[in-house]
């Protein structure tokens, strides 16, 4: 007789407060204990030389999203969640997106059709707001809210989605009412938009000027109104994808003052630069790493840097957005190719975050494996209420990573099982790896072998955010 379905031994356990030694033993899809020399498993992994962690949460992947009024993405759920567990997730929570016309609750439906037995890794929605008609902020969203759809995204540019000063501050109060999340893309609208038009004029049409049309003083006027709208409401904001000093300060300013404001930074913005956009000679390779907003400089991933070691960031996230690169939906499809404004916004990165955050971080002394336990997973769970997710104690769910802190790997397309017909991280070198992933106590990547299934993953609603509701003090009190 086993005392357990499965035991992990030998490794070092590492969760966002402490390293320890301990063996892992997982009853059915839960951690039931830990510690040294636990009985047998009726499955034994043995870990030695190699790190037990919570598997990754990435609280910001686009799978299977029309895409911002261009062409379709190159991951649905079945190719997206493949590359999340290839790079040790073992959770994700992408976007259910509300067209203009269409109303929240349909497009949470229409969602959960293209997630239903395509996922390899669990999964959660956020939920897009495109349109905040009373119908959607006082119906459909305490409703979806309720019943486990406990975050949304406001984006304050792109035509198809872009909301005014009115609509934000209408969409955090009806958030503070039901005790929803709100995440906001900080960029301002019109300036991309005088930019962009300016640069057209002259000619400065290449993939590189899209970085040119976004700097970050756009970023960081955006980020400072979308503060102040949430101050005005009392509700608290995650501003996500963070790319540089400027906005990172308004945030870290909002900390300073008491303000509930959190901050989420990505992997492109420790690891490309706006030369990336340049390709070989301003060509079309450049569009590889067209994303909003873009990739900076070398003195932004140290303002970055700085952000994570203090504390202004809690989560770091992949925003993987998929296109191909190739074709007539691809980054460089033929409207593209008359200009950076048409080349689609996004790139693939859930099997690099936390390779490259690891080995940029942990590895080269920047931070520390519970730092990076904790903004790779802990701190995804906590924040977007994962309840039982993001942690290795009895009673979590038995999702981990076994990773190999000296595993030093080559990143080419060929490891990212994704869709995309490229990765921008080709020919990047980390040391650090995922050895296998395990889903509730099924071992679904080992040794860069896809071993779960399609329909592994599971919905999972999710609780109200800790740190949601609204702030006290607010203007209306
Ligand atoms: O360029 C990006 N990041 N596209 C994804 C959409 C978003 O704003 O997160
Ligand atoms: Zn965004
Ligand atoms: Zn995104």
């Amino acid at each position: 007789m086993s005392d357990f379905d499965l035991v992990i031994r030998g490794g070092t356990v590492v969760t966002a407060s402490e390293t320890t030694r301990a063996d892992i033993g997982v009853q059915g899809s839960t951690i039931a204990a830990l510690g040294l020399n636990l009985g047998r498993g009726n499955k034994e992994i043995d870990a030695s030389g190699l790190l037990v962690m919570p598997g990754g949460i990435d609280s910001h992947v686009h799978l299977a999203q029309p895409a911002f009024g261009g062409p379709a993405m190159a991951d649905g759920f079945e190719t997206g969640t493949r590359s999340a567990i290839a790079g040790g997730n073992t959770t994700v929570l992408p976007f259910a997106m509300q067209g203009r016309g269409e109303s929240l609750r349909q497009a949470v439906e229409d969602y959960h059709k293209e997630a239903d037995g395509q996922s390899y890794c669990d999964y959660g929605f956020h939920m897009i707001v495109a349109n905040p008609s009373p119908a959607a902020l006082g119906q459909d969203l305490p409703a979806l809210v309720a019943s486990g759809y406990t975050s949304l995204k406001v984006f304050m540019t792109y035509a198809d989605l872009v909301l005014n000063d009115r609509e934000i501050l209408e969409v955090f109060d009806a958030a503070g009412e039901c005790g929803a999340l709100v995440m906001v893309h900080c960029e301002g609208y019109d300036a991309i938009r005088f930019m962009t038009e300016k640069l057209e004029k002259s000619g400065r049409t290449a993939p590189y000027y899209h970085a040119v049309s976004r700097p970050q003083s756009v970023e960081r006027e955006a980020a400072h109104r979308a503060i102040s709208h949430a101050e005005l409401t009392g509700v608290p904001i995650m501003v996500v994808h963070v790319s540089g000093r400027e906005a990172m300060e308004q945030i870290r300013w909002a900390q300073s003052r008491g303000l509930k404001i959190m901050g989420e930074t990505c992997t492109q913005y420790i690891s490309l630069t706006a030369e990336d956009l340049k390709g070989l000679n301003m060509d079309d390779t450049g569009t590889k790493y067209v994303c909003s907003p873009p990739p900076r400089d070398h003195a932004s991933w140290e303002a970055i840097w700085n952000g994570i070691q203090t504390g202004v960031f809690q989560t770091f996230s992949s925003d993987h957005c998929p296109f191909y690169f190739e074709g007539e939906v691809g980054k460089k499809n033929p409207k593209a190719r008359t200009g950076f404004q048409w080349v689609p916004n996004g790139i693939p990165g859930v099997a690099v975050r936390m390779p490259i955050l690891w080995s940029e971080g942990v590895a080269k002394g920047r931070i520390t494996a519970n730092q990076f336990v904790a903004l790779t997973s802990t701190n995804h769970a906590r924040i977007y209420g994962l309840t039982t997710k993001g942690s290795l104690a009895p009673g979590f769910d038995a999702d981990i990573v076994l990773w190999d802190p000296a595993h030093e790997v080559t990143i080419t397309q060929a490891l990212m099982e994704h869709g995309a017909d490229y990765t921008p991280w080709e020919g990047f070198r980390v040391t650090g790896w995922p050895r296998a992933t395990i889903l509730r106590g099924e071992v679904v990547m080992e040794e860069g072998r896809i071993l779960g299934r399609k329909d592994q993953g599971k919905f999972l609603p999710r609780a109200l955010s800790p740190m949601a509701g609204r702030m006290a003090g607010a203007a209306l009190d």
